[in-house]
Parts: structure tokens; C-alpha cells; sequence
């Protein structure tokens, strides 16, 4: 994707997310410049890939491919395996009408997807075989709002306003928005996009980045590079 496109996304997403209420934490409005100081003065939210992600998963189409997230907070895949601790994650996301996230599981993370406001949120769900791949054959069941609804194996689920649905690991799922583009939170376990993201069709979790304009927000995705940089200029 070009920088140019990306800070558009992020503009317009941030006032779509403000549009229904929803503050964003103080790290939101910093800039380039400020999050270039992170790795130093914040490093949390470095390590735990906090802010601004956007992606069309490499495919380059982001009206139809893509999802914009905002992780808003994210605990430490080592309380996990100490089962104590911050063991939870908060994202805020958009996903347009007619875009889809392309149909993929975790491993690790178990999430709720909610529908925080805008148009109908629909997903695609399927169950795992036993090997982990998508059984075409036996009916999901998922949590909804307390109330547990089976769906036929690839049947889409649809969330109206306020409704969530509890999806946990090895259950399949794509999505896109309906009607009209879709506010949709993320309460989740610990989450870590680099490696707990299994897609039927591989694709990459992140974009590639052509710099053709000076970024406006940093992406999770340019972190490394600034670590790098950092550590580059600590080393001399
Ligand atoms: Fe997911």
C-alpha cells in the first residue's frame, strides 16, 4: 500500500471511531516524531504492538480485502502461560461494506467480535477437523450474547447493533460489513498478529509500505524498523 493511501485510511477511520462516542487512549494523537521516541520513553507500546494497523493482506485491494484495527490494549503472552496476570487485549476495528478479512483462526487467541455501531456485521464460520483445517461438513456452534446458535458449516452469522459473538480457537472465520461500513470491537485474549493468525488461503497478515508521503500515524507494522533505527543510533 502507498503511505499515501494509509494515512488516508487512518484519518478517516479515526473520525469514523470518534463519530460514535468512542475516545481513543492518549497514543492515538501522537505523532511520527513523538511515537519515535517510544522505544525510549513508552517501550510497552512497542512490545505490545500497540495503535494504529491497517491492511488489504497484501492483495491490494483494500475496498474489497482489508480491515483497519486499533489496538487499544494487549497483556503479555508470558502471564498466558502463567494463566495470571494481564492475559487480555482490546481492539477497536472498521470493516467497510463489502470488505472482507479473509477467512482465518487462531491458535492462541479467543476473541469477541462485537458490533459497536454503523451497518450489519457478517461472518463466515466454519468448525476444525481434528487437523486444524476447515471441515466443510459439520455444523459450528458459537456463543452469542449468552444464547448459543449452530450454524451450518460455512453459514453466515449476522450481527446487528450491540450483538457479539464469542469465537474460540480452531473456529473459522471471515467478515465484512453490510449495508454500511461497521465500528466493531475486539475483547480478546493476549493477541499477537506475527504469529496466531492461520489463513485458508495464505496471505500476509501485514502490508508492505511504499513511502510516498511522510507517514501521518505510525503503523504497529513500522515498529520494528524503528527499533532498528533506535538501536542504531544508541550503538552509535
Ligand atoms: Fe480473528
Amino acid at each position: 500500500m502507498n503511505r499515501s493511501e494509509v494515512n488516508e485510511i487512518l484519518r478517516q477511520s479515526s473520525a469514523f471511531i470518534r463519530s460514535f462516542g468512542y475516545a481513543m487512549p492518549p497514543f492515538a494523537d501522537w505523532d511520527a516524531e513523538r511515537m519515535g521516541r517510544a522505544p525510549q520513553e513508552a517501550p510497552e507500546i512497542i512490545a505490545r504492538r500497540l495503535g494504529w494497523d491497517v491492511t488489504d493482506f497484501g492483495q491490494g485491494r483494500f475496498s474489497e480485502c482489508g480491515l483497519f484495527l486499533f489496538t487499544v490494549r494487549n497483556g503479555d503472552p508470558a502471564d498466558l502461560a502463567k494463566g495470571r496476570g494481564m492475559l487480555y487485549a482490546e481492539k477497536i476495528m472498521i470493516s467497510r461494506a463489502g470488505q472482507h478479512a479473509p477467512m482465518h483462526r487462531h491458535n492462541i487467541k479467543a476473541e469477541d467480535i462485537i458490533n459497536r455501531g454503523g451497518g450489519d456485521l457478517v461472518l463466515e464460520l466454519f468448525a476444525s477437523t481434528p487437523d486444524g483445517s476447515i471441515d466443510a461438513h459439520v455444523a459450528v456452534t458459537v456463543p452469542c450474547d449468552g444464547v448459543s446458535r449452530t450454524l451450518p458449516a460455512g453459514g453466515h452469522l449476522r450481527l446487528g447493533l450491540g450483538e457479539s459473538v464469542t469465537l474460540v480457537p480452531g473456529v473459522w472465520h471471515a467478515f465484512w460489513g453490510e449495508r454500511a461500513d461497521v465500528l466493531i470491537g475486539e475483547v480478546s485474549t493476549v493477541n499477537d498478529d506475527l504469529t496466531d493468525n492461520v489463513f485458508r488461503d495464505p496471505v500476509p497478515r501485514f502490508s508492505s509500505i511504499v513511502e510516498d508521503e511522510t507517514p501521518w500515524r505510525l503503523l504497529v507494522s513500522d515498529y520494528d524498523d524503528l527499533v532498528r533505527a533506535t538501536a542504531g543510533v544508541a550503538g552509535g
